[in-house]
Parts: structure tokens; C-alpha cells; sequence
């Protein structure tokens, strides 16, 4: 069976970084690239270079610190933007720069005041600028997801002979549906001179919910390289959590994907990210959550216990959550009762069992979740001793 590989692209200490309330010094940005790295990421977007000095000084001490993954500094189509990434890139092994100009028509006309040909030799021109610094310059048409297909060729072929490396065609607004999104890197695919010679990147924000379906779309499509971030961290509703591509990439193994992520390290880096950040993950949130492999319903225990793939489609170890979670609630059945309390040593016969059981649904009703010393003071008020 030959895979093919998807590369992924981290974005959290660049989109990821913008969110209000997520800036981070120089330290944390470190500690963060270091993971990622580790974690198997094949590009870290590491910041914007002329935004301020202390992005500078980040990017820079990031490539300086990175051996493995590619690192990238972002730039508008602007000399000085590049010339400002390409410094703040200098000490990289494997150094990218990304630059991009808006696209869509709302861009064009509301944003610069512009038109189309003027776009078509921004690009070109900032490309070929680019290029003088670095062998690996990939290009943004922001606001991809809301150009007309036929422009946007038209400026991907421009960039391509311009010679970048990789095409981004952002989803910036979060605006199109996966079936439109697909078609648009179809499209692409098909009517691009010279795009085999290309990496086509997926960039996807999370407006309407749909970052990482609109990735996936793209990915199944032609990409071969897609831009997210852990938790789905970034602008407005974020982007595409990069999580959830990684392990609906490798569930789906029909669909012969790949990615060098150690998705093992999944949860611990969430965590790290999230505590770093000061954002919490919420508890329902696919793969990281902390409810990602909890159990309340006494149905779905019972399934769990039985067999643990009747209700998780995930192995947890797969993610580096030690095991599933099985919750005691007033939702809760006899068999995650005598589950529970075998963990604490308390082997229930038939009979013990059917007598704690109710006992427990009076104190559960009382209580949002039956912890473990809770449920240890209910089988010792039912006179229960451990059994080993
Ligand atoms: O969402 C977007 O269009 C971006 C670009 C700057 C790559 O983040
Ligand atoms: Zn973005």
C-alpha cells in the first residue's frame, strides 16, 4: 500500500499568536517550536518578522534553535516585510518565507484600492524579491476562498513562474462549504500551468465551523499540505485544529495519508499550548477535550466496558490519553458501577451490587459526578469492604 504524505504546517505562534490575549515572549515561543519539532510538525510558521521587534527576535531565535522542521516567517507583498523576514531567517537550516497580496475582488478594490493587474504584478514582484533570500518561498492569495477560480489561476501561474515553492490558497474568511472548497484546489489542479512542480497548501479558517471539513476537502483534492494549529487556535474562530487532520488522516487509512506527526504527543502538546496560551481547551473539543473519551451514559458504558470500540472510533494510547474514561453519574448503569469500584478494589457479587446501586443513584442525582471518593464513602455506607 504506498501512502501518499500530507505536510503539516503549524501556524499557532503566528495566526495562532494573533488571537487577543494569546501574545507570547520570546521564552514561551521557544518552549512551544521545541515541542512541535518534536512532535514531527514539517513547517513551523514561526511569526511576522516586521510587526514588531520582539516577533523579530522570536523568529530569529527560533531558527536559530530548530534543526529538523522547515521555519517561516511571514511578509505582506512588501520589499521591506521580506527583506525584514529573510534577516529574522538568517540562522535557519531550512528557512521559508511566505508572502501573499488579497486576492478576491473585496480585497482588491476595499483593501488597496486597486485592480487585478496591479495584484498580478504585486505577486510577481514579491515573489521574485523573495527568491533573492530564499530557495523555499511559498505565496498566499488571501482571501482565496473567495476569489473567482479563474483570477485565482491566474495569479497562482504568475507566482509559479515567479518561482514559488508553495501555494497557499487561504480559506481566509472561513467562508466556503468543503464541496466548493475542493473543487476550488480541483480547479487549481487542473488549470494551473506548471502546479505539479508545486506543493498546493490548504489554509482554512473556522467561521462557520467547518476549517478542518474545508481542509479535508482540500487534501482529498490535490493539497498536499495543510496550515492549522494546536487546539485550533487563530483569528476571529480560529483555524483548522491541527489535531483533528492528523487523526482523521490516519483513522481514514483508505484514503492512503500520511503525516509525520507522533500523535501520541497530541494531548500533552494541547495541554502545553493551552496552559502557555492562557486558553483553555473546552471539554468537549474532538480529539483534546477533556471529555474527548469520557463515558457518562449507562448505555454507552456498558458498550465501553464490553468492548471498547463500540463507542470510540480512536484507541486514547493513540493520543497519549492513558486510558477511557468511564463517569460515574445518575446516567450511569450497574455494569460502570461494579466497573468503578473494581478500580478501587471493591469486587461486587450480584446481590452487593444491586443494593449499592441504589444507594448510589440517590447520591448521583444529588451530585454532577460521582468522583472517586465519593464513591468510596458509598460503598462503605452500604458496609462494603475492598476485596483485594
Ligand atoms: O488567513 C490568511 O489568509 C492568512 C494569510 C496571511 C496566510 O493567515
Ligand atoms: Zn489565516
Amino acid at each position: 500500500m504506498t501512502t501518499e504524505k500530507v505536510e503539516i504546517f503549524d501556524t499557532t505562534l503566528r495566526d495562532g499568536e494573533q488571537v487577543p490575549g494569546c501574545k507570547l515572549e520570546k521564552r514561551k515561543k521557544l518552549e512551544i517550536a521545541e515541542r512541535l519539532e518534536a512532535m514531527g510538525v514539517d513547517i513551523i510558521e514561526a511569526g511576522f518578522p516586521i510587526s514588531s521587534p520582539g516577533d523579530f527576535a522570536s523568529v530569529k531565535a527560533i531558527s536559530e534553535l530548530i534543526k529538523n522542521a522547515k521555519v517561516c516567517a511571514l511578509s505582506r507583498a512588501v520589499e521591506q516585510d521580506i527583506i525584514v523576514a529573510a534577516e529574522a531567517l538568517k540562522d535557519a537550516v531550512q528557512p521559508r518565507i511566505h508572502t501573499g497580496i488579497g486576492t478576491s475582488d473585496i480585497h482588491i478594490k476595499r483593501k488597496f484600492n486597486s485592480n487585478q493587474q496591479n495584484v498580478l504584478e504585486r505577486a510577481k514582484n514579491a515573489v521574485t524579491f523573495a527568491r533573492n533570500y530564499a530557495a523555499d518561498v511559498e505565496f498566499y492569495a488571501e482571501d482565496a476562498g473567495r476569489t473567482e477560480n479563474s483570477f485565482l489561476a491566474q495569479v497562482c501561474e504568475v507566482a509559479i513562474k515567479a518561482g514559488a515553492t508553495v501555494l497557499n490558497i487561504p480559506d481566509t474568511t472561513g467562508y466556503c462549504l468543503p464541496e466548493e472548497y475542493g473543487q476550488k484546489i480541483k480547479y487549481l489542479k487542473e488549470h494551473v500551468k506548471g502546479i505539479e512542480n508545486v506543493i498546493l497548501s490548504v489554509h482554512c479558517h473556522n467561521d462557520l465551523g467547518l476549517a478542518t471539513a474545508n481542509s479535508i476537502a482540500g487534501i482529498m483534492n490535490g493539497a498536499r499540505q495543510v496550515e492549522c494549529t494546536m487546539n485550533g487556535i487563530g483569528e476571529r474562530a480560529g483555524n483548522t485544529s491541527l489535531e483533528e487532520v492528523v487523526m482523521i488522516l490516519k483513522q481514514h487509512e483508505q484514503y492512503q495519508f500520511d503525516t509525520n506527526i507522533k500523535t501520541q504527543m497530541l494531548c500533552d502538546t494541547s495541554q502545553l499550548v493551552a496552559d502557555i496560551m492562557g486558553m483553555p481547551v473546552q471539554a468537549n473539543k474532538a480529539i483534546v477535550g477533556s471529555n474527548a473519551f469520557a463515558h457518562s451514559s449507562g448505555i454507552h458504558q456498558d458498550g465501553i466496558i464490553k468492548h471498547r470500540e463500540t463507542y470510540e472510533i480512536i484507541n486514547p494510547a493513540d493520543v497519549g490519553v492513558n486510558e477511557s474514561n468511564i463517569v460515574l453519574t445518575a446516567r450511569s448503569g450497574r455494569a460502570a458501577l461494579a466497573y468503578r469500584a473494581k478500580q478501587i478494589g471493591f469486587n461486587l457479587s450480584k446481590l452487593e451490587l444491586d443494593q449499592v446501586y441504589q444507594y448510589f443513584i440517590k447520591v448521583a442525582d444529588s451530585l454532577k459526578t460521582v468522583n472517586e471518593k465519593d464513591l468510596l464513602g458509598i460503598l462503605k455506607a452500604n458496609g462494603l469492604k475492598p476485596t483485594t
